[in-house]
């Protein structure tokens, strides 16, 4: 973790500190939405009932519920892997919910190998994503991962 945005990560950790966990993920899309620059979407997915259903997020209207294995979520979540798109027009089944984005990162929420849900963060500029912004989104949703498995 050399790159990553350390005073993003410390105050994710304080917002998760909330006892009420949808309260606790509303404030965390606010403070990704506020400190990242050029971002025009910020959210969660979560796993429920056989799909990806929409959670706390900021930015534009977006799809309710996203089929697993589809679209960068759905592909993120059956992979259990971080995808950073770097051009959404190259990913084939891209779920294009605001045509304004153009490239996206997923994080997927994983707790001791169980998986909660996705982080998705869309930007207007194409390789708006990097290594900064992977290592930053994999200590959050680590963050969340365990503030989810918790009691
Ligand atoms: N583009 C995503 C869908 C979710 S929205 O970007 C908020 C995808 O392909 O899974």
């Amino acid at each position: 973790m050399f790159y990553m945005n350390e005073i993003l990560v410390k105050q994710i950790e304080e917002l998760l500190k909330e006892e009420d966990k949808l309260s606790a993920l509303c404030n965390v899309t606010a403070a990704i939405y506020q400190s990242m620059d050029n971002i025009n979407w910020a959210g969660f997915y979560f796993y429920k009932n056989g799909k990806l259903q929409l959670g706390p997020f900021q930015g534009k209207v977006a799809c309710t519920s996203i089929e697993v294995g589809k679209g960068v979520c759905g592909t993120s979540y059956s992979r259990k892997m971080l995808l950073n798109v770097q051009d959404v027009n190259e990913f084939d089944g891209h779920i294009a919910c605001d045509p304004d984005s153009c490239s996206e990162l997923v994080t997927p929420i994983i707790f001791e190998n169980k998986i909660f849900g996705v982080l998705d963060i869309d930007s207007k500029i194409y390789r708006r994503f990097g290594i900064e912004e992977e290592e930053t989104c994999e200590a959050i949703t680590k963050l969340i991962g365990k503030k989810l498995a918790a009691k």
